[in-house]
């Protein structure tokens, strides 16, 4: 993913955008690059590390300056499709996607524009040089501009001899950072961890406003036109991240790191109930008892992980309080021609709290009349939060690798709290059940640490996984989305083809790939399916497959040729998704490290970590 950092001061800004850019390397980038004003405009752009960029920064001074790490997706990572784009002395970084960008780039060729990108981003860069032949300032002119642009922006703008830089954002996440003191400045970023090195005051932009950073002030216009109030309109936050939350520490990759943190982040997630033998409503916010009460059905709206997280929840909601429950791929739902129901709970999942397709399809729902809308989310200040009636902020801190782990997790334990509460409010629950379900959420994460303490093993299963093409994931009932978590992360971590199908599909089509060169891993629990799914196992058996099967200690399973068990704890109940996914996550990661990609970004980058680094340590 791009990354943005954006600075105006009264001292040197050079620096502050390198470590900025260091801050943002976690996201995973294949080119860098920046912009200074002194008071001509330099560009620097290097392919590759932001220590590449930093070498020939040096000796740079600027009072502002702007710079980006890319990802590239219109046009090959390369020098001249790295960011900034620049049009006649004005300097564009962008995130996101422009998806007109075919047709504005013809019409500005056809008023004798020159390309020099493959990229979208150069687009904007001339769009805005050509506005200001009409409208000279340059916070009017992105203004306009940026009106013209179908699709996600965040983007960041200066130009030579102006004393100011312009950002905006729409579908795509920037932040304000104040500076403080004569020099204190002011700057941008996409992500809070770039700013901490000089402000923890921060102000989130709402889409479609556009921004003007000076040295000594800022001022904001919001999608109507209209200024933008601060505090009143746009309230100034104090971040509470801290620099151990953004540090590896003794971690040697921030997905190990985040998959170790699960027993603490579920932890912090359910100090919200304290002590508590009961749920109220008001978990949810203060609209909680009125909004959660008399639930006719639930519609659940998110994306990737997050959306797998919903697939679990489903089995919970309607087991537990017997409340329909559909669950939607966010960008399939807001586009998709539904029938609505205004009494409808609708749940959005989001880590980020800014996924662009998850926002719109919250949207959309409220749009078609259903106001019962409940975020959540492990940000507080997200554009999805703020969309949302009611919200329960996860507690898992920042999830700094692109793999989501924690996020996963503490959305579950979220969940379920979801499900007890609305199977309370539709009186299903005895008070015996319900104090039952809280204690079992409360042992949570001292059963994860159990199921963490099986990495060795899992690390010796991975290394039978890294040169393998493709790999099958089976699981039953709520572990199918387990299963679907499980193949999800190994392709975005390890680049190996991974599906994951529900056991009983498998001799519906699937079953005709198994042979000893595809894998087969299965989630199996001690449930009332598992004799079912070992039925199915025995299909794979037949047809050479070998079986990884991750069961419970109580499961019987055996281990035989072809077929290796690993057990978890005894069987966790309704709750056993959350303990089955971990050792999913971890195969990921250790099949990402003997094959050489890099499980911190999935950037696509193959690097050879078994040489570049010291073997395994936390
Ligand atoms: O921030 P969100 O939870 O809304 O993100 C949704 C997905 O992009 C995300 O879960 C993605 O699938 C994960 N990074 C996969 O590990």
């Amino acid at each position: 993913m791009c990354g943005i950092v954006a600075a105006v001061s009264g001292f040197n800004v050079v620096p502050v955008l390198i470590e900025g850019l260091r801050k943002l390397e976690y996201r995973g980038y294949d080119s860098a690059g920046l912009a200074l004003l002194n008071p001509t405009l330099t560009r620097l752009r290097s392919v590759g590390r932001v220590a590449e960029l930093a070498a020939q920064a040096e000796g740079q001074v600027a009072h502002h300056g702007i710079a980006h790490t890319r990802w590239a997706t219109h046009g090959v990572p390369s020098e001249r499709n790295a960011h900034p784009h620049v049009s006649a002395g004005l300097a564009v970084v962008h995130n996101g996607i422009i998806e007109n960008y075919a047709e504005l780039k013809q019409a500005l060729m056809a008023d004798g524009y020159v390309f020099t990108s493959d990229t979208d981003t150069e687009v904007i860069a001339h769009l805005i040089q050509q506005t200001l032949k009409s409208t000279p300032e340059l916070f009017a002119a992105v203004r306009i501009a940026t009106a013209r642009l179908v699709g996600a922006y965040a983007i960041a703008v200066l130009r030579e001899w102006d004393d100011c830089i312009v950002v905006a954002r729409h579908g795509a996440p920037l932040l304000l950072g104040l500076g403080e003191g004569e020099n204190g400045g002011n700057y941008a970023a996409s992500d809070a961890s770039a700013l901490l090195q000089v402000t923890r005051r921060m102000i989130y932009l709402e889409d479609g406003d556009v921004a003007e950073l000076r040295r000594d002030g800022i001022r904001i216009v919001g999608a109507d036109g209209t200024a933008a109030n601060v505090p009143a309109d746009r309230p100034v936050h104090q971040s509470t991240l801290s620099a151990n939350d953004v540090e590896l520490g003794d971690y040697r990759h921030y997905m190990q790191k985040e998959i170790f943190e699960q027993p603490q982040a579920l932890a912090a997630t359910l100090e919200m109930i304290g002590g508590a033998q009961a749920l109220t409503p008001n978990l949810f916010g203060v609209a909680g008892p009125q909004m959660l009460h008399d639930v006719p059905s639930v519609l659940i709206l998110a994306c990737g992980t997050s959306y797998h997280a919903g697939l679990v929840a489903r089995y919970w909601i309607e087991q537990l309080a017997g409340i329909a429950c559909k669950v939607e791929i966010a960008s399939e739902y807001r586009y998709r021609v539904s029938v609505p129901n205004p009494q409808q709970l609708v749940v959005a999942i989001s880590q980020s709290g800014e996924t662009a397709d998850t926002l719109a399809s919250v949207k959309h729902a409220k749009a078609l009349g259903m106001g019962r809308t409940l975020a959540i989310c492990n940000v507080a200040e997200s554009a999805i939060v703020r969309e949302c009636a009611l919200r329960f902020l996860t507690r898992a801190g920042p999830e700094i690798g692109v793999a989501s782990t924690k996020a996963f997790t503490t959305q579950l334990a979220a969940l379920f709290l979801l499900a007890v509460t609305l199977a309370k409010q539709s009186g299903r629950l005895t008070p015996e059940q319900e104090a039952g379900h809280l204690a079992a959420l409360r042992h949570l994460p001292v059963a994860v640490q159990k199921v963490l303490a099986l990495e060795p093993r899992i690390q010796a299963w991975a290394a039978r996984f890294a040169d393998k093409q493709h790999a099958l994931f089976l699981g039953r009932g709520p572990h199918y989305p387990i299963a679907l978590e499980g193949a999800l992360k190994l392709k975005e971590i390890s680049y190996i083809h991974a599906e994951g199908y529900p056991a009983g599909e498998l001799k519906h089509g699937p079953l005709a790939l198994v042979d000893k060169d595809m894998p087969v891993v299965s989630v199996a629990p001690n449930d009332a399916l598992l004799e079912k799914l070992k039925s199915n196992l025995k299909e794979v058996a037949a047809r050479g497959g070998e079986l990884y099967v991750f069961a419970d200690a109580d499961s019987a399973v055996d281990e035989e040729a072809g077929v290796h068990v690993l057990r978890l704890p005894e069987h966790y109940g309704l709750l056993s998704p959350v303990l089955h996914v971990v050792p999913l996550q971890l195969l990921s990661y250790h099949a990402a490290l003997v094959k050489g990609t890099d499980p911190s970004t999935s950037s696509g980058r193959t690097i050879s970590y078994l040489k570049k680094f010291a073997p395994v340590g936390r």
